[in-house]
Parts: C-alpha cells; structure tokens; sequence
C-alpha cells in the first residue's frame, strides 16, 4: 500500500508572510502521517512568478518535510494564459523548473499512474502547452495497464464538465473539451486539483473530482458566490492498494483561519495600468 498526501496553495514567501504561521501546523500534520510522497498542487509561493526569493524560499520549505514532493505550478507561481502583467511564458517556466522541478511529471506506484499537469499552460499557445499535450497521449499509453489519477491546479469545471467560462476558477471549455475526452477514454480514476482554497469531493461519470484545499487562506463569498465545497483549510490523503484508492480530505484544526480578503490588498495589490 503506498500513501500519497495533496497539499495546496501554501502561498509562501520571505516577505510576505501572512500565511507563515499555517506551514509549520501543516509539516507537523504530514510529519505524523509520514507519507510515501506529498504532491502540492499549486500556488507554492505568494508570487513565485515573478519574486526569486519566493521560489528560493520554498524549495527551502519543502526539503524539510522528509518525503519525496513532487509539485505542480499555480498561477502564482508560473503566471497564467494570456495575463496582461504575468503571462505564463518560457522565462517563467524555467524559473519554476530550476527552483521545484519539472512543472509536469508521471509517477507510477504499483497498479497506478500519478500524472501531475500544469494547468496554468492550457489556453496558453504557448510552444509548451503542445508538447505537455503530446506527452499526455504518451504517458497514457504507455501506461501498460495502470489505473490513472491527475493531479493539476486549476480543476477542469466548477459546476459541471459542459459549464462555459469560468475565468479565473476553472480551465476554459476550449482546452477542457479535450481534456475530459482523455478522462472518458481512458478511465482517469480521479482529478485532484487546487486553486479554489474550497474542499469538495464529488463524482460525474464514473471519475472522482476532488478540490484539495489550501493550507493557507480560504476565500470570502464575495469572491466565490454561491461556490459549492467548503472554506476548509487542510489536506487530502490518498491510499493506494492495488487496483483500488481511497482519499479522504482532512481539516486540520492547528490551521488558522485566514481570509485572503482581509490582506488582498497587502499580498496581491491592484496593479497600475
Ligand atoms: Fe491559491
Ligand atoms: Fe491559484
């Protein structure tokens, strides 16, 4: 049996450090568990993207934890499709590379394939959005029988697989039609993402969606009305016993309660035209 712990948008920082005081509850929580590996899935840094010493800072962070973590990039840290000011572009990406590692990676256990995607490329046209998209097709082939489970940021859709745009929530339908089609075909088991500071855990079709929650801040309803999940602030575990997984999202108590409309203004204030 392998055991694999999420964690998620830390947005940690040198300098900024409103979210400080959440990582040692959270090291000590994964400590306890002592897991086989820990994916975090995005929004390592406050702003990585554009910010070294975010990078530096929590390459730093993750080394202490005492397990293989394998990360995937957020829109803090890499930029996001088409931004006016933080475009994902080359530059950025091998900024992330070089501080926290491939930004799209497969990890087999036995019985399963761990791809973890960078979402932040999708919409992008970006040269690297193509070629994630053809080693996606070869991971999947060569997956020689392997169930398979995702791992990204951004989830695919908030409400549902056929939703419009979401804008900043969720991938856009023209990139997630594709997508959803490779969850279909190939029985992706489940889709793990962050981004949304929620927690949910819910099925269409046969695949699991999961939202990990952040271990940093959670999110006002003025800025997500009506969202579903819950403002937990935790982790998720997954167990992997042959054929079979079981994840479970976990509240962790020590964690304080931040709300990022409290400090938006301080962590990522408006920018000048
Ligand atoms: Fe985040
Ligand atoms: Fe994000």
């Amino acid at each position: 049996m392998q055991r694999v712990v999420q964690i998620s948008d830390t947005h940690l920082s040198p300098t900024k450090r409103h979210f400080a005081d959440n990582w040692g509850p959270l090291a000590s929580w994964l400590a306890a568990r002592t897991p086989d590996l820990v994916v975090h899935t995005g929004d390592v840094t406050v702003d990585g993207a554009d910010v070294d010493e975010d990078m530096r800072h929590c390459r730093a962070l993750l080394d202490t934890l005492g397990a293989p973590v394998l990360s995937i990039p957020g829109n803090h840290d890499v930029g996001e499709a088409y931004h006016p000011h933080q475009p994902v572009n080359d530059a950025r990406l091998a900024s992330w590379r070089n501080h926290l590692g491939e930004d799209f990676w497969a990890h087999d256990l036995e019985g399963w394939r761990l791809i973890g995607l960078n979402s932040m490329l999708f919409g992008s046209d970006e040269a690297e959005e193509k070629r994630q998209l053809a080693w996606l097709d070869r991971q999947i082939a060569e997956a020689d029988g392997r169930r398979l489970g995702w791992f990204l940021h951004r989830p695919l859709f908030i409400e549902s697989p056929d939703e419009g745009d979401k804008g900043y929530w969720s991938v856009p339908p023209r990139p997630r039609r594709h997508l959803l089609e490779l969850v279909s075909r190939h029985e992706v088991a489940f889709v793990a993402s962050g981004h949304l500071h929620r927690a949910h855990d819910f099925a269409v079709d046969g695949t699991r969606y999961i939202w990990g929650p952040s271990s940093g801040f959670v999110v006002g309803p003025e800025l997500q009305p009506g969202m579903a999940g819950t403002t937990t602030l935790g982790a998720v575990s997954y167990t992997f016993d042959g054929r079979d997984f079981a994840a479970e999202i976990h509240e962790i108590p020590a964690l304080k309660t931040l709300w990022i409309d409290d400090v938006i203004h301080e962590v990522y204030p408006p920018r000048a035209a």
